[in-house]
């Protein structure tokens, strides 16, 4: 589904990323994962054509979309959860959903009644606005107008960051919900244990260049993996 090969991107002189190559196929969750700074944010927003590659092939259902516009990258179907969460604050729930709903296309997937179904705490609070709910129903926010774009792959970055426990088992409940349904899904997290039963592949991102690649049974077998990228 989404291929990247050999993908270099720099800010301004400042080469950031080196040599990231990795896929996510159908239905597949995969993770990014590495400690802070190495890369993982650039990567996705090189893909969501945020920053502008300077080298390398980044394809999603076989067409090349590196360069897109971002706005481009979206219609192609896939959809970011920024880091930050990125809502609109003067919007309420409602409309923050409705402001990225995609409707050109046939008949959409995602509705408002189906992200109720999947947050409730939304539909509760759908007449709140953006800036009065708390970090965890902002993520979930978040979430569901990533949804509401219809999305073939949802990328979320750092989607539990700053979150109590109890949240963040509900997002990952969540993710575990959307994966049974099919949903293929990028994610970048630090809570490796709980990504482990979740997703099918893992990806390590070293200083701009892919470090290790393997399944959550290799990850689990080997602690080194652990202790060398990420830190724990
Ligand atoms: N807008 C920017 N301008 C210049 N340098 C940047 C910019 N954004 C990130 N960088 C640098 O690029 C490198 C990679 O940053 P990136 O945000 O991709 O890392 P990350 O793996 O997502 O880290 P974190 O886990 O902290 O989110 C870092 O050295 C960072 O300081
Ligand atoms: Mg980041």
């Amino acid at each position: 589904m989404l291929s990247v090969r050999h993908l270099e991107s720099s800010y301004g002189p400042a080469q950031v990323l080196f040599d990231i190559s990795f896929d996510v196929g159908e239905g597949e969750v995969v993770t990014l994962l590495g400690r802070n700074g190495m890369g993982k944010t650039t990567t996705v927003n090189s893909i969501l054509g945020l920053v502008r590659p300077k080298a390398g092939e980044i394809a999603f259902e076989g067409r090349p979309i590196r360069g897109l516009a971002s706005y481009k990258v979206a219609q192609c179907g896939i959809g970011l959860v920024p880091e930050g969460r990125q809502i609109f604050p003067t919007l309420t729930v409602e409309e923050n959903l409705i402001a990225t709903a995609a409707t050109r296309f046939g008949t959409p997937r995602w509705t408002l009644q189906r992200v109720w179904a999947l947050f409730p705490r939304l539909r509760e609070r759908r007449r709140n606005l953006g800036s009065q709910l708390s970090g965890g129903e902002q993520q979930m926010l978040a979430i569901g107008r990533a949804l509401m774009t219809n999305p073939k792959l949802v990328v979320l970055d750092e989607a539990t960051e700053g979150l109590a426990p109890l949240i963040r088992a509900e997002i990952w409940s969540c993710l575990a919900s959307l994966k049974a349904e099919g949903q293929a899904i990028l994610v970048i997290d630090k809570n490796v244990d709980a990504l482990i039963p979740l997703a099918d592949r893992h990806v390590v991102v070293e200083k701009g260049r892919v470090a290790w690649v393997g399944t959550s049974g290799e990850l689990k077998a080997d602690a080194s993996v652990k202790d060398r990228f990420l830190h724990v």
